[in-house]
């Protein structure tokens, strides 16, 4: 399997997929000039196309390894030029639900994860470690659920959104489009497409000029 990006989050993913028995991994970094050659002096980290290419033309398996929605929306478009598939990854401690759960491809679900009956997760996302969706949340495309963050029943965000560490979203609460909810808020009205909130109860972040 071919992990795009070798850094941070991808040393993260790397915990998961060895658990999950997965150690013919490559990893993929163009933009790092620091890369090293192998990570932890096991996995090749290839950097260019044609690499890339070359090897998801022997096992097109390829799992996002990098945070932020519209970077992993960028990389998805690349692996599919480059001839790959999006492979989700889900740890092996992730407690998902067995009725009515739909999780589309790309994902990464990382540990500790419960995801309850009755979920929808869109293509892409990253729901990270000791994140909670309970019953029927929708999470969109490209969304990033950042660690230990509580989506409660019936919460809907909107594609390229992220949730904070630790924020609570309070049931049947809607999160648009491109929106960020900070770390420890805790979200009591609607969210807009684009806004920006934080604190207890959730505001609007009022930036400096
Ligand atoms: C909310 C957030 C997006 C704002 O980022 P930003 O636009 O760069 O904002 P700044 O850091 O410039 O802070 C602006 C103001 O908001 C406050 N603020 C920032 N984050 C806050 C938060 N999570 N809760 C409450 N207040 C916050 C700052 O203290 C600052 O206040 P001041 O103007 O009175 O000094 C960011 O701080 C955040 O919480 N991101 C989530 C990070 C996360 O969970 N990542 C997971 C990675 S795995």
């Amino acid at each position: 399997m071919l992990v795009l990006g070798a850094r941070g989050h991808a040393i993260e993913l790397l915990q998961v997929l060895e658990d999950i028995g997965e150690t013919d991994l490559y990893f993929y970094d163009d933009v790092s000039p620091d890369a090293p050659a192998q990570l932890f002096g096991r996995y090749p980290v290839l950097r260019s196309p044609a690499e890339a290419m070359q090897h998801l033309h022997h096992d097109p398996r390829a799992a996002l390894g990098i945070g932020g929605g519209r970077l992993r929306a960028q990389l998805a478009g690349r692996v599919r030029q480059w001839g790959g598939q999006l492979h989700s990854v889900v740890a092996h401690s992730a407690n998902v639900g067995r009725h009515a759960v739909v999780l589309e491809p790309g994902l990464n679900v990382m540990q500790n994860v419960m995801v309850s009956n009755e979920v929808f997760v869109g293509e892409g996302s990253l729901i990270n470690a000791r994140a909670a969706l309970h019953h029927n949340v929708v999470v969109g495309r490209y969304c990033e659920v950042s660690p230990g963050a509580q989506l409660l029943g019936h919460v809907r965000v909107g594609n390229y959104s992220q949730v904070g560490a630790g924020a609570v979203v309070l049931p049947r609460i809607t999160i648009g489009q491109g929106a960020t909810v900070g770390a420890g808020a805790v979200v009591t009205r609607h969210v807009a497409d684009n806004e920006v909130v934080a604190g207890v109860p959730a505001r609007p972040l009022l930036r400096k000029a």
